[in-house]
């Protein structure tokens, strides 16, 4: 029998290339960076690694502001050492996911700056949306960019582009088909130089319906994509339901041609998931029928409160809407532009959480640093480098807290990171969040989460389904306790702030925090702690 996909029950690793590890001195992480510290990603015990934009960019968006999509940007190294630390990730049997941006260019990219030259009603400006202002002067429509401000930029003859994210980020025509051949030609780029798969930026951007036509609440649109506004859920998903500009019906044909170029390559099992922030939920499970991607992101964990329902809702929801087109689930807590999972709800909680998490089926991925447990980073105004921050006038402090570097080593800041001035800073007291000081200490987040995978893959990995044993539907204590099995693993959550009895039989085999004890033939699972028991 044919083996499952290499991707299926994955788990990757995602890495901002600019916050890993510096290998010059400049202050900044670097692909020979990342290379050189291939083994310590290794031996967390996952299967591969997702690299975030390192391609040819003004880095006005943390690299998703692509001015040469099959170049290396040389802040991070050249196609070389992109070759390099390809094939170090396939002798250590990791695989590499590349980060693929199709809703927008960089202004710098050489089409942009050709069509500027061009003119209006010139073949340059049909790759990206270009109009003509309204009579009264103003943009085309009213819409709002989702880092604040117009989505319209004005240039010098007088029309307007459209920028769904910063100015600087100009969106592309998809009904071009210049541009569908320009993607399958950087697909082809990054597969021929040895990559495994994709993680698509804004999968559900690329076809834009009604360009001209006003929305009603253009800023309460634009406030309800962005997770980091906090708005009531009624209000936020009715917003949802009339965005204009995501989730139309056009992005699956794209999809479809890409699988087809995906499946060319046969055995070697090209993969992609989507970023899809889409609404309502179910819409998510077009992006992985069999004909389309591989996998999509369930981006809930990512804002969920540590609470036994919201959990049991959403990981319920992924599960069965994943199973309607035979596709499994991702699970992520954090990434580069969310608040850290444990400054969201809490060290103890975070580590519950991960270790409930790798237990489901379907794909994890786990954002560098979440491994040590780490903090969003405090930062000065003065610090902040986010587009999202400048163009909200410092309203929103943007997403850089999540971006500071990984402190690896030492006792003082930048902890090994580099031998120059990190991009942003690294505070003092992340001393014993390092790697090598983790790496010293057996109750660390690095080696729960080093424990966790190796265990996952051993007896879950493969394993089918779930059968709730404890949530707000199942036995008695779903208030306070989430509890599953798969496989032969009995998985527990303890969500309350007290030492909690379950009945879970079998032998335990790994907790997230604090002791497992016996009490009258019950297990007892310390407050805010998830173990694992093999019966
Ligand atoms: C989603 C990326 O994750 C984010 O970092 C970026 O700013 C936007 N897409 C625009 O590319």
């Amino acid at each position: 029998m044919k083996s499952a996909p290499w991707w299926k029950e994955a788990t990757i690793y995602q890495i901002y290339p600019r916050s890993f590890f510096d290998s010059n001195g400049d202050g900044e992480g670097d692909l020979p960076g990342v290379t050189s510290q291939l083994d310590y990603v290794k031996s967390l015990g996952v299967d591969a690694i997702w690299l975030s934009p390192f391609y040819t960019s003004p880095n006005k968006d943390g690299g998703y502001d692509v001015a040469n999509p099959r170049d290396v940007d040389p802040r991070f190294g050249n196609l070389e050492d992109a070759k390099e630390l390809i094939a170090q990730a396939h002798q250590r049997n990791l695989r590499v996911i590349a980060d693929i941006v199709p809703n927008h260019f960089s202004d710098q990219h050489e089409w942009f700056q050709a069509a500027l030259k061009a003119g209006r009603g010139s073949k340059e400006r049909e790759r990206f949306h270009f109009y003509d202002a309204n009579e009264d002067g103003t943009p085309p429509n009213n819409w709002i960019s989702l880092f604040g401000g117009p989505s319209w930029t004005q240039v010098t003859d007088g029309q307007f582009y459209l920028h769904l994210f910063d100015s600087s980020q100009p969106d592309l025509n998809w009904e071009n088909p210049e541009v569908n051949a320009d993607f399958e030609k950087t697909l082809r780029f990054w597969i021929d130089l040895g990559v495994d798969g994709f993680r698509i930026d804004v999968a559900h951007g690329l076809i834009k319906e009604d360009v001209l036509t006003n929305h009603s609440d253009p800023q309460g649109l634009s406030n309800a994509l962005r997770l980091d506004v906090a708005m009531d859920s009624e209000v936020r998903n009715a917003l949802l339901l009339t965005v204009p500009y995501f989730d139309r019906q056009g992005v699956h044909e794209i999809y479809r041609k890409w699988r087809k170029l995906f499946d060319s390559y046969g055995e070697r099992e090209i993969m992609a998931v989507a970023e899809a922030w889409v609404h309502p939920p179910v819409n998510a499970t077009r992006y992985v029928r069999a004909d389309e991607l591989h996998q999509v992101f369930n981006f809930d964990l990512l804002t969920a409160e540590f609470d036994s329902r919201v959990l049991f809702d959403v990981v319920e929801r992924s599960i069965s809407l994943n199973a309607t087109v035979n596709a499994l689930p991702t699970w992520a807590l954090s990434n580069h532009d969310s608040p850290r999972v444990a400054s969201r709800i809490g060290e103890e909680q975070a580590r519950a959480l991960a270790l409930f998490v790798f237990g489901l089926p379907g794909s994890a991925y786990v954002f560098a640093g979440q491994e040590l447990g780490l903090p969003d980073g405090q930062l000065q105004d003065s610090d902040r480098q986010d587009p999202t921050f400048f163009r909200t006038n410092g309203q929103i402090k943007g997403r850089d807290g999540a971006r500071v570097p990984l402190p690896w080593s030492g006792n003082t800041t930048p902890f090994g990171f580099s031998t120059g001035k990190p991009w942003l800073p690294i505070s003092q007291s992340w001393r014993d969040l390092t790697v090598e000081s983790e790496l010293a200490d057996p109750k660390s987040s690095l080696h729960l989460y080093r424990n966790a995978l190796e265990l996952r893959k051993e007896f879950l990995v493969g394993a089918g389904g779930i059968t709730w044993l404890e949530s707000c539907n199942h036995g008695s204590k779903g208030d306070s306790l989430l509890s599953y099995t798969r496989g032969g693993v009995t998985v527990v959550m303890n969500l309350s702030d007290s030492a909690n009895e379950c009945d879970a039989d079998g032998r335990l085999l790994i907790v997230s925090g604090g002791t497992v004890d016996a009490r009258d033939g019950k297990k007892v699972i310390p407050a805010r702690s998830t173990a694992w028991f093999l019966t």
